[in-house]
């Protein structure tokens, strides 16, 4: 019999990750109220985020994704959206200068709440508490009530996603990330570190080019991307009922899109290949990441791709590689050498965060830039010498000036995390850390690019020949 997938299919398969819920009646009620409301995105924007993607698959654009670790109901405020969608706009310039192709931009915003964790308790100042999954599923704070898993909270982020999300759809068509203001993007906190100064350089640079395309009569009346961006939204397809209330059949072409977010990824703990986070996202069109770690086997990829993407098409599949800096060198040539081999079409993006998680000396959770950088740096040395395309990078950062990693140009060391810890959940890079982190990376890029168009002429050369 052939199996129908539905957004319910889901509930047939072993599921992990998925929190005890005192009640499931009551689950049941807000996924069915949740399904009246209107869909956060469209698929036709699915699509157009796609299309995007699939010229990163050979290298002719970049995936840029970015934002908090966990979103939370306590730092929802106008100025940490603003703060974070101006930082991966900085970014961006920085890494279309380095790399000169497009820069596709996508927030882990505007519905990244649900958390995966490792164990099922945690110790709270010497007392056990159930986990913090995320403000969708129950509360930080480390009291027995607030750890009970609530679907009310289903609701609250609903809210919340909508307006992050009309907010972020302003900014980036309502004149905010028109070209003209780059100098203005400039966090007060970063305007006088070397990063600052470099961006101040380059904006004078871009302000030069703009002058001339207008003499020649580019101007943003005539080409609206002067003015305007697109940016995306995407976060972890963790909370299976709560994307399948989400999950709409498009009506221009009959297919099912998951319209919580563009783009929805699967984490490294709930990628297991007859699992329902896999079985999910199957059955939606939306663009898809795959976490991908150190214990994840080249021909257990394979069977992942071909599940979640057997028709083989570009901008369906990124890969988004987190393998930490001391193993990356060893576990990303066997798959990157494995799926060109099969000829899958892939976006092969890096997450340097989640494999340089360390506890510091004085109990933090952080992540040292030094090694996010070097992780950074192997995978694209290892696309270089495998002859793939790096196609993007995938961080956890926040425009604020927060202190949770540790090293960068403001050297923020062990006894400075305490300043300004604010993470509801992993340590994210600030504003400062996070254009450092483009400007290492536009050099890489650059390298790349210089590299592709020797190799380009060298190939027209013999066949002239
Ligand atoms: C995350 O992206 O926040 C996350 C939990 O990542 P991973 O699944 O790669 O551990
Ligand atoms: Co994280």
């Amino acid at each position: 019999m052939v199996e129908v997938w539905t957004p319910k299919s889901w509930r047939m398969k072993p599921v992990k990750q998925l929190p005890a819920y005192p009640d499931p009646a009551k689950v049941d009620a807000v996924v069915e109220r949740l399904g009246s409301y209107p869909p956060l995105v469209f698929a036709g924007e699915a699509r157009r985020l796609k299309a995007a993607l699939a010229d990163a698959v050979d290298g002719n654009a970049f995936l840029l994704q970015g934002g908090d670790c966990a979103e939370s109901f306590a730092e929802f405020h106008p100025n940490n959206i603003r703060d974070t969608f101006r930082v991966l706009l900085q970014m961006a310039v920085v890494l279309t200068f380095g790399a000169a192709i497009p820069v596709i931009k996508v927030g882990r915003m505007a519905g990244q709440f649900a958390k995966p964790r490792s164990a099922d308790t945690e110790v709270i100042d010497g007392r056990e508490y159930p986990s913090y999954r995320g403000d969708i599923i129950n509360g930080f704070e480390a009291t027995d009530a607030s750890r009970i898993p609530d679907p009310e909270r289903m609701m609250q982020s609903y809210t919340q996603a909508a307006a992050t999300l009309n907010l972020l759809r302003a900014f980036a068509q309502g004149g905010y990330a028109d070209l003209h203001k780059v100098h203005q993007w400039t966090l007060d906190f970063v305007k006088n570190s070397p990063q600052g100064e470099r961006f101040q350089d380059l904006a004078n640079r871009l302000d030069e080019a703009l002058g001339f395309m207008a003499a020649c009569g580019i101007t943003a009346e005539t080409t609206p991307q002067i003015r305007e961006t697109d940016f995306f939204t995407s976060h972890e397809a963790l909370l299976l009922p709560w994307e399948e209330a989400l999950t709409r059949r498009d009506s221009t072409t009959g297919d099912w899109y998951d319209v919580s977010a563009h783009m929805l990824w699967i984490g490294d703990r709930t990628r297991q290949v007859d699992g329902a986070h896999v079985e999910f996202l199957k059955g939606v069109k939306n663009p898809l990441g795959l976490k991908c770690g150190p214990s994840l086997d080249p021909d257990d990829l394979i069977r992942l791709i071909d599940t979640l993407n057997p028709e083989n098409e570009a901008g369906r599949l990124t890969l988004i590689v987190r393998m930490g800096a001391d193993k990356a060198a060893e576990k990303l040539p066997p798959l990157l050498r494995k799926v060109k081999a099969e000829g899958r079409k892939v976006v092969w993006s890096s997450d340097p965060m989640h494999g340089n998680t360390i506890k510091s000396a004085s109990g933090y959770k952080t992540r040292p830039v030094d090694r996010i950088l070097a992780e950074a740096k192997i995978f694209f040395a290892v696309h270089q010498a495998e002859g793939t395309h790096p196609g993007g990078v995938h961080f956890e950062l926040t425009g604020r000036d927060v202190t949770e990693c540790i090293g960068g140009a403001q050297a923020i060391e062990d006894g400075d995390l305490r300043d300004r810890y604010h993470t509801a959940c992993d340590p994210r890079l600030n504003g400062a850390q996070s254009l450092e982190l483009a400007f290492l990376l536009a050099d890489e890029l650059k390298r790349a690019r210089v590299q592709r168009e020797a190799e380009r002429r060298a190939a027209v050369a013999v066949a002239a020949e």
